[in-house]
């Protein structure tokens, strides 16, 4: 009998089962009540008592090796016929959803507040020739700007080109391919040759604005900046403008808002003063207008330009401009709205 048992043993880790029908045959053959098993249990029982126990544990052991053999088979076979194996009613996995980046949160805000007023949005080159960056705007041969501090050039093969240090580029390209009346704003990427430090940054991205028809007048500039500072900073948000000056706008101004921590009060982040750096603009100097094509005689327009991540430090109040760049995703996890 024991030679019987080893031999079934062998047996049945030869048998390939392929299908349910030889999963079925398989038990009849082995477990079913005039199978193998039975009557190995049937003989077992005239067996005398010096064998019992040896011959009583081999039978239990290939008891259990059939039963492996074919839970294994039912295992595989529920992988075959999944659609009705699945558990229907289970609480699905959880897939995490990614979040827009900070800057891209406050560009579409921007880009949502002035196409309300009619602007529409102007892309270009990241690389950029002399005349797109500087000649066109109005930028004397010894400008400052154009210096090795400021501007990435690229040599060699690319003589005369440049990393954009400012979307104006965008709007010289616009003036030279459409007729007034303009009104566009140009979002996107520029490059400046800084050291890396928590206030500034070899990139940063800015959008400038630009409005060229008959008639613009500064009061225009500054009822357009006013909409602007409401519409991103709230109702009781204000702007001062403050003289200055850029070669491609005459007059030039800088704009500051009021505070949106201290409401004008005074605090840290204003350095106490009650206001906020944001942008700079002007009145697009004739020079600029005419060397784009545009009779300066008869129209006139406006401009301006900020930093998206200005913008963004203000209404998140992100004190390391590093972080837009590093893809923390400690950092980026806090933008899910
Ligand atoms: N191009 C300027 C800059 O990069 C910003 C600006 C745009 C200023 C338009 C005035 C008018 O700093």
């Amino acid at each position: 009998m024991r030679e019987r048992i080893e031999k079934v043993e062998r047996e049945i880790t030869e048998i390939v089962i392929a299908n349910k029908q030889d999963a079925e045959a398989f038990r009849i053959l082995y477990l079913g009540s005039k199978g193998v098993l039975k009557s190995f249990y049937q003989e077992f029982r005239a067996v005398g008592a010096d064998e019992k126990k040896e011959l009583g544990q081999r039978l239990n052991e290939l008891k259990l090796k059939i039963e492996e053999k074919l839970s294994k088979i039912t295992w595989e076979e529920t992988e075959n016929n999944v659609a009705t194996k699945i558990d229907f009613t289970r609480p699905g996995r959880s897939t995490q959803i990614g979040s827009l980046h900070p800057l891209t949160l406050i560009r579409n805000e921007l880009i949502h507040v002035f196409s309300k007023i009619g602007f529409s949005i102007s892309e270009g080159p990241e690389i950029e020739d002399d005349w797109h960056n500087f000649s066109a705007l109005n930028f004397a041969p010894d400008h400052p700007a154009r210096d090795m501090q400021d501007t990435f050039f690229i040599d060699s093969m690319m003589e005369g080109f440049s990393l954009r240090t400012h979307t104006s580029s965008v709007q010289v390209r616009v003036m030279e391919n459409e007729k007034p009346p303009i009104r566009t704003i140009s979002p996107g990427r520029v490059y400046r040759n800084e050291a890396i430090s928590a206030r500034a940054h070899c990139f940063f991205h800015q959008i400038e604005g630009l409005y060229i028809d008959k008639n613009v007048s500064f009061a225009d500039l500054k009822q357009t900046l006013d909409y602007f500072a409401k519409s991103i900073f709230g109702g009781d948000a204000k702007i001062r403008l403050r003289p200055s000056y850029f070669p491609f706008t005459e007059p030039s101004a800088e704009v500051d808002v009021s505070c949106t921590l201290c409401h004008g009060g005074g605090c840290g982040v204003c350095k106490h003063t009650g206001w906020l750096e944001i942008l700079g603009c002007g009145m697009v100097d004739p020079n600029v207008l005419d060397s784009c094509g545009i009779d300066s005689t008869i129209y006139s327009g406006f401009a301006f330009g900020m930093g998206i991540e200005r913008i963004a430090q203000l209404k998140y109040r992100v004190t390391d401009l590093r972080l837009y760049s590093e893809n923390d995703i400690r950092f980026l996890n806090q933008f899910h709205f």
